[in-house]
């Protein structure tokens, strides 16, 4: 009679535990460096044996403004509350479809990366738009019951920025002498690790305006190469 082994062993990858990866990608144009970048993600993260989801936030024509229509059920439409709503429908199942295919997809995740240019700043709309509505108090972090950084409800999931920016590396490290990537973007980051995200390496890509083919080559590689080190 076959014996059943003592211990399972994942053949497929060689032992090594393989990861849900969400990639958030918001670009309008899937030709776009923002877009190559996303597909190099695709490609090496699946070579690796990773499982890989994307939501196009452009493709999917995601609403980018948090309203009333985000609820199904709401708990006072006398005076519309955003955040008490949001404790509500995380109470009751009442988001609205978009929100919950989202969510969806971020409780499967075991990493998210975010995809994105730097407009104004900060994420495009759409992505803060996205932030605000998945990312909704009661499903990423709940202040009310000390539901936040390292008892965030995001707890055990890790998230990394991968982001392009017009303006020269400099610039973005005029305050940061450590030249540290991890330092930028303070206020996407410190908003996910509230609500208890692992912070892996950014990838960071500066000046992105007037690439050669031969420089955005060499940066597909070294994206490669970090994700392949994740
Ligand atoms: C509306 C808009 C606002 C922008 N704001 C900034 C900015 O604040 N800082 C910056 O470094 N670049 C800014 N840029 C330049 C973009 O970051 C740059 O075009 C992008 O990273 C290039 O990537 P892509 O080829 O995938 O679009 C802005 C571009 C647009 C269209």
């Amino acid at each position: 009679m076959a014996q059943k082994p003592i211990m399972e062993v994942d053949h497929k990858n060689n032992g090594v535990n393989y990861m849900k990866v969400l990639i958030v990608f918001a670009h309008p144009e899937p030709k776009s460096l923002n877009g190559s970048l996303k597909d190099v993600a695709v490609q090496a993260l699946k070579e690796k044996d990773h499982e890989v989801k994307v939501s196009d936030l452009y493709g999917l024509g995601f609403k980018a403004a948090l309203d009333r229509d985000d609820f199904t059920n709401l708990e006072n439409p006398e005076r519309f509350n955003p955040i008490g709503e949001q404790l509500h429908a995380a109470r009751s199942d009442g988001f609205s479809q978009d929100i919950k295919t989202e969510m969806e997809k971020v409780e499967w995740a075991d990493l998210v990366i975010f995809q994105f240019p730097i407009w104004y700043g900060g994420m495009p709309a759409i992505l803060k738009g996205w932030m605000e509505r998945v990312f909704a108090t009661g499903f990423s972090s709940d202040m009310f019951q000390g539901k936040i950084y390292d008892q965030g409800l995001m707890k055990g999931k890790k998230a990394m920025l991968s982001f392009t920016t017009g303006g020269p590396e400099e610039n973005y490290y005029q305050d940061i002498p450590d030249k540290d990537p991890a330092k930028l973007a303070p206020i996407i980051t410190e908003n996910l690790k509230f609500s208890g995200f692992e912070l892996v390496k950014p990838f960071v890509i500066f000046s992105a305006i007037m690439l050669s083919e031969e420089d955005a080559l060499s940066i597909f590689q070294a994206y490669r190469k970090q994700l392949n080190e994740l």
